[in-house]
């Protein structure tokens, strides 16, 4: 009989990948649900054959830093793997997986979400019934933007940019600008009627909402900062659905603040679950949880995105999702 490989859950996933998992393989889970320590991970790095990391965990120097380990795979749970040191994962021989796809619907649904919500003050108006303070129906109450026909820019346009171009062009009838760094091929620019601009300065002053989904880390560390906050429309929207990381809060909360911009939508934030307490200040921002994937359907797609790459690793084949 040969002994399953050992398996670390670094967080509660939906009970039915749990079920599966454990099937499979001999799984650890977290019951607490408290992101691991640097240390502890470190501890897990010599103790099991995978682990399965999320965002919440910060897999910098510091929690990869081990002469060598027994872990083999890191099956990140998320798209998005800015929170993986590349170069300490190389060092260390860890292959590590994503998983693309299975939530890019989800992602640009709640991107949308927040796009109608900041354009219709639907945050305000929210905020304004709990408090007990609306007075009722009148001409002038919480004037918004209208959506449709109106320009999107989008800066990274990968499948949720795509997902993204998809509601927005043919659900609303807006024209679609996007940035990209690589060149985006004309059939798909075309399924969208999109243009592709040159630089991120040519599409913020010509975009009536403008939509982040490019990837976080470094090289996209505020991209979007004081100087193109100020290219922007004076009435634009901002929609951060990406990483935190990649807008400066504190000059995003200064447009919002002395409106040089008209709002802005968010989702991720830099350091989450911290949030900058300039942006609490801001009425016309609209601000989420982190939900872009969090449908029940997403959820176990990304649970069993993981388990395909696992098992193609442990037969020795490679794995779909392979980034490092
Ligand atoms: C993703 O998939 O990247 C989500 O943001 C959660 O990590």
């Amino acid at each position: 009989m040969t002994t399953k490989p050992s398996v670390l859950i670094t967080r509660r996933w939906p009970e039915a990948v749990e079920s599966r998992l454990a099937e499979c393989y001999d799984v650890t889970l977290n019951e607490q649900d408290i992101p691991l320590t640097p240390e502890q991970f470190r501890k897990a790095l010599a103790t099991y054959d995978a682990i399965l990391p999320t965002v919440t965990d910060n897999l910098g120097p510091d929690a990869l830093n081990v002469p060598k380990a027994k872990t083999r795979i890191l099956g990140n749970y998320g798209v998005g793997f800015s929170h993986i040191n590349a170069e300490a994962a190389k060092t260390l021989g860890l292959t590590v997986t994503n998983t693309p796809d299975v939530l890019s619907d989800c992602t640009a649904d709640i991107a949308m979400t927040l796009l109608l919500m900041c354009a219709r003050r639907a945050g305000e108006g929210e905020r304004e019934i709990r408090a007990g303070e609306w007075t009722g129906w009148r001409p002038t109450h919480l004037i918004g933007n209208k959506v449709s026909n109106k320009t999107l820019g989008i800066i990274g346009f990968g499948r949720i940019g795509q997902e993204m171009a998809r509601r927005a062009h043919h659900g609303f009838g807006m024209k679609i600008l996007v940035q990209n760094r690589s060149k985006i091929a004309t059939n798909i620019l075309a399924k969208y009627d999109a243009e592709q601009v040159e630089s991120i300065e040519d599409l913020l002053p010509q975009s009536d909402f403008v939509s982040l989904h490019c990837p976080g880390g470094a090289a996209n560390r505020h991209l979007i900062n004081a100087a193109r906050l100020n290219l922007m429309k004076p009435n634009g929207i901002l929609i951060n659905t990406a990483r935190g990381e990649v807008v400066d809060e504190r000059a995003l909360a200064q447009a919002l603040s002395f409106d040089t911009i008209g709002g802005a939508g968010l989702d991720v934030f830099d350091g989450e679950p911290r949030i900058n307490p300039d942006l609490m200040q801001c009425d016309n921002l609209v601000m989420l949880p982190h939900l872009g994937s969090a449908t029940q359907e997403t959820r176990e797609a990304m649970g069993f995105r993981v388990l395909d790459n696992l098992d193609d690793f442990f037969a020795g084949r490679p794995p779909r999702d392979q980034v490092i």
